[in-house]
């Protein structure tokens, strides 16, 4: 099972102790605000609990985030499988939630490279996508931070949101490995 390691942080397994800071975190209306509606108490330890047993059978996953030497749960940051059909599934897709008060740190754009990095050399990954509601700037600035492109052609209507709502217009963004390893390599 993978852990992942960055200058400043720990990508991690999840453990009990993270459901408490992990619930506060999707009780916040600000940190989900491009989210159609915020998870209940039940369905955010669902969705730990999801992401513990997917990196438990798969060894990878959407891994909770520590900072070395501080905070010990930040959110999470990782790799995932959409659970829903469109154009560009199955694909495997890069993707991040964290606490308010760990904005503005370079935190998701750290731990995102790192996730990257694992899906390429370690999964051995042609492409990773991501996505997110059109009105997500800081998500989508966090997907051009780690090199990936979009092209408008791929933007798609989120099946999850009721047709209608404004956060349903998605933009997909994708990195291919020739791609990350030309920028990874000049780094
Ligand atoms: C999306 C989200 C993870 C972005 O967080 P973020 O903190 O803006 O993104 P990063 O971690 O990449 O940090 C970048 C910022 O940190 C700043 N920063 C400070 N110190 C830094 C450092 N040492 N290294 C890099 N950046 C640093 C950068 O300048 C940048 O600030 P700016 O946006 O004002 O230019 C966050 O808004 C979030 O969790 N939102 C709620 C959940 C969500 O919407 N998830 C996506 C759903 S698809």
């Amino acid at each position: 099972m993978a852990e992942l390691r960055t200058e400043r942080l720990l990508l991690r397994q999840w453990r009990d102790e993270d459901l408490e800071p992990f619930a506060e975190l999707n009780a916040d209306p600000e940190t989900m605000r491009y989210f159609p509606a915020p998870p209940s108490r039940v369905e955010s330890d669902t969705l730990a609990e999801r992401a513990r047993q997917h990196i438990e059978a798969e060894g990878w996953g959407l891994w909770a985030v520590e900072v070395a030497g501080g905070a010990s749960f930040v959110g999470f940051v990782g790799l995932a499988r959409p659970s829903f059909e469109e154009h560009f599934t199955p694909a495997v897709e890069v993707g991040w939630r964290l606490a308010r008060a760990r904005w503005g740190c370079g935190y998701a754009t750290e731990a995102g490279r790192a996730a990257v990095a694992y899906g390429f050399e370690e999964l051995g990954l042609a492409e990773i996508v991501s996505f997110t509601s059109r009105l997500n700037r800081p998500s989508w600035r966090v997907m051009e931070r780690l090199g990936m492109s979009h092209d408008p052609a791929d933007d798609f209507e989120h099946p999850g949101v009721p047709a209608g709502n404004p956060l349903r217009p998605h933009v997909l963004y994708r990195l291919s490995r020739e791609a990350w390893s030309v920028s990874h390599s000049a780094v």
